[in-house]
């Protein structure tokens, strides 16, 4: 009889894949289902990448690929940091992962001691806990509050440290609230860390080139160039370049780091499919008219949907400033009933109804460790948004005591 291993037994599986799998149930059941719950743009790829990866199998490039990643993609990423973060990188601080999350995985991994704990401010993305825990790691949520804009506050981080602190995760533009950081709130986090030189950051900013309002995304070594020996950066091309299913992330730190994540890596995956990394270096090389169009419909459909929300009687929804998805709250909603007697006790119980009832498939905030919110993707076609919205008001307003 299999038994799982002790460090996944106790490892909840992220709601975030449990409610897709219960809204793809009720559409094979034929249920007019709006999926609302993944971070998956709905855009094609990138024409450049399609004849990147076609180029790369034309060109025989189909054995082993080195386990860092190929030259003429960590150029392209190198590139990539200088035109986009004014940074510049060698070769040998970077990497490809087979996504970014496989590089999260890679730098637990390779650095975290049974105990070690992990900072991690809430509502953080599901898989920063999940990955620390696989490896012994301690999460230690830093809630940041609405009224800050959902911005982690420095000396809060400072008060979450201790001689055990590994890491701390910096992620913005941030999954689920938009929240980006500005130059001023970057500065304070580097105070903190300069005080704590035990503590490397993870700076996960795969939504850089997704953020609104005319902001433009800094990065922590923008503000404070002399972490570098401390930084980890993930990206990839999922997001901004409609690539999920390409499956490439990278990361940039440090050398020893890195090292070590390429030790983790070439005993799990080794290198990254060829055809991929050859679509991801074409896609990096093109300029960036068809990232930016893509951001623009974002944005407009983020006006659309936070708009509506904010209109619905019941529900406090902030203007996210990057990203693509809303974070309303639903604290006055607590303890009622849906129109179909369902006892919405929680916003894990909320989006249960609303999926049965209303059938859009959204996450519960407490899955990111903040609730009682919704996060709601907007990179969905704008017909089904307007559809949810509707359907959204119509099931809060059937809400009753
Ligand atoms: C904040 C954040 N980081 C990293 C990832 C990982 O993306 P991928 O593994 O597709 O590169 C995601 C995906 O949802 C994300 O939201």
């Amino acid at each position: 009889m299999f038994k799982p291993a002790e460090r996944l037994a106790t490892l909840p599986t992220p709601a975030t894949i449990a409610m897709a799998a219960r809204a793809r149930e009720l559409k094979a059941q034929g249920k007019p289902v709006i999926s609302l719950a993944l971070g998956q743009p709905d855009f094609p790829s990138p024409n450049a990448a399609l004849e990147g990866a076609v180029a790369e199998v034309r060109a025989g490039h189909t054995g082993y690929p080195p386990i860092p990643g190929q030259k003429p993609l960590l150029e392209a990423i190198a590139a990539k940091f200088k035109r986009d973060n004014g940074l510049d990188v060698s070769l040998e601080q970077l990497m490809v992962c087979n996504g970014g999350k496989q590089a999260i995985f890679n730098a637990f991994m390779a650095s975290l001691n049974e105990g070690d704990e992990v900072v991690v401010p809430a509502p953080y993305w599901v898989s920063y806990p999940l990955i620390a825990r696989m490896f012994g790691g301690v999460p230690v949520e830093v809630p940041c509050r609405e009224e800050d804009g959902f911005r982690p506050q420095a000396e809060a981080i400072r008060a979450a440290i201790t001689p055990r602190t590994r890491w701390l995760v910096l992620n913005f533009p941030n999954n689920p609230t938009g929240a980006i950081l500005e130059r001023a709130d970057l500065e304070a986090i580097a105070a903190v860390l300069r005080d704590a030189p035990h503590v490397m950051v993870m700076s996960d900013e795969i939504y850089e080139h997704l953020t609104f309002d005319g902001k433009a995304h800094l990065s922590l070594l923008n503000v404070a160039p002399d972490l570098a020996e401390r930084v980890l950066i993930i990206n990839g091309m999922s997001k901004a370049y409609a690539m999920t299913g390409w499956r490439v992330g990278f990361a940039c730190g440090p050398v020893p780091l890195i090292k070590a994540m390429i030790k983790v890596q070439g005993n799990a995956t080794s290198g990254i499919c060829t055809l991929a990394q050859g679509g991801a270096a074409a896609a990096l090389r093109e300029d960036m008219a068809g990232v930016q169009a893509m951001r623009a419909t974002y944005e407009r459909r983020r006006g659309v949907v936070v708009g509506a929300l904010q209109q619905i009687t019941g529900l406090s929804c902030a203007m996210p400033q990057g990203a693509f998805y809303a974070y309303p709250g639903l604290s006055t909603l607590m303890g009622m009933h849906s129109a179909g007697g369902r006892l919405l006790k929680d916003d894990v119980a909320f989006a249960e109804a609303l999926l049965e009832e209303a059938h859009i498939a959204t996450v519960p905030g407490s899955a990111f460790g903040y609730g009682p919110h919704l996060r709601l993707s907007f990179a969905a076609a704008d017909a089904e948004l307007a559809e949810a919205c509707e359907r959204l008001k119509d099931f809060v307003a059937g809400i009753k005591g």
